[in-house]
């Protein structure tokens, strides 16, 4: 069997649409956005007709629209530009955000009150919890859309209900693993980022949205252009490539998002009739996680003789040899260990689940 790529939550292979799209553009489009002849004028001027249509995809109105090199980056623009806005404040959050977002949280907590929200055994955020922590010391909550490992759902719309009240909260959403896979309410979020390697786009390209109005900070320093947040030259033809595969994309995800459940229908069923222990509750179509009696990466190893490509779940917090986020979901550190992840595309087939379930039996 050719490679079986089951690691679609972390990059996916670009579309043979999107390289031809990008080669003709960076050809042609080339003049720096920045440049005050009309050539890199009438690129700026196409920019912004891009991030205009980027808004309505979204279905969200007076939004800045930054781009970045990937979300990791923009998570860090947006939640540090945020913060450093305040001199004191509570923050609501979990352990099962990304590293990006943990990580750079976690590097004010000397200035704020960082608070981890419980997480319920089904992976979802515990709301009772959540209501216990409100109150009018919160400057930002942070829970990200969907989670890149167990793959639930967060539940925003309630947290937005509870929070509505308090005037000064923002909610911050990394939507790294729900763009383009789910439509969603993103009008309900005052900062969200996204990466479009994940969806079948090139590698280079992330967004932090937020509202206008709202005062980030600069993290890096140089020219004004990009709201002066992700200053300097950047990639327009690949921008404009991006977003013109997302249309596109975006037309499809009901159809994407049916034939990759089937996929894991199929998939879920095998890996219960093997034994394995799945993790979290959730009715992901595209990501699923689960633990052997195998060492997370023995098994990865192991599974790559076959020429398939899983993932493992790696420590994301720098206090810790073992991820936080899974332990909160398992309560047991040795079994974040053991723990790996498939994640599916529309370009994987029946037959490729097939010959993994086979492949799985034989290694565990
Ligand atoms: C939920 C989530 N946030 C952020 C990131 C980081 O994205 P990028 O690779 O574009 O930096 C990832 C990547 O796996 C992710 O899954």
């Amino acid at each position: 069997m050719n490679n079986v790529y089951f690691d679609n939550a972390s990059t996916t292979k670009p579309s043979e649409r999107i390289i031809n799209l990008y080669s003709n553009y960076a050809s042609n489009l080339y003049a720096n956005t920045m440049s005050v002849h009309s050539f890199g004028q009438k690129n700026l001027y196409d920019l912004e007709l891009v991030s205009a249509r980027l808004c309505k995809l979204l279905n969200i109105n007076n939004y800045n629209i930054v781009y970045t090199y990937n979300a990791t980056e923009a998570n860090n623009i947006g939640l540090q530009g945020y913060l450093k806005s305040y001199t004191r404040g509570k923050i609501l959050t979990t352990k099962l955000e990304h590293a990006s977002v943990l990580k750079t949280l976690e590097s004010f907590k000397n200035i704020f009150e960082i608070v981890y929200i419980n997480i319920l055994n089904n992976g979802d955020i515990d709301l009772d919890d959540f209501k216990k922590h409100l109150d009018n010391e919160v400057i930002l909550v942070c829970i990200m859309m969907v989670h890149n490992v167990v793959g639930v759902k967060f539940s925003l719309e309630e947290i937005k209900k509870l929070i509505q009240p308090y005037k000064k909260i923002r909610l911050f959403s990394d939507s790294v693993q729900c763009f383009l896979k789910y439509k969603e309410d993103y009008s309900m979020l005052d900062m969200f980022t996204i990466s479009f390697h994940k969806v079948h786009c090139l590698k280079g390209v992330g967004v932090l949205a937020y509202k206008k109005g709202i005062n980030l900070k600069n993290i890096l320093f140089g020219a004004t252009n990009q709201y002066g947040l992700r200053p300097g030259t950047f990639d327009f033809p690949l921008v404009k490539a991006t977003i013109d595969e997302c249309e596109i994309l975006y037309n499809e995800i009901e159809t994407t998002n049916n034939y990759v459940n089937d996929l894991m229908v199929v998939l879920k069923k095998g890996l219960k009739s093997l034994n394995v222990s799945l993790i979290g509750d959730n009715n992901n179509s595209y990501i699923i996680s689960f633990y052997t009696k195998h060492k997370g990466e023995v098994l990865v190893h192991m599974l790559e003789k076959y020429n398939i490509y899983i993932s493992t779940v790696s420590a994301c917090n720098s206090t810790s040899s073992y991820d936080e986020g899974l332990y909160a979901i398992l309560k047991n550190k040795e079994l974040t260990t053991q723990v790996v992840r498939v994640s599916l595309s529309n370009l994987n087939t029946l037959k490729e689940i097939e010959y993994f379930l086979d492949c799985l039996g034989k290694s565990i």
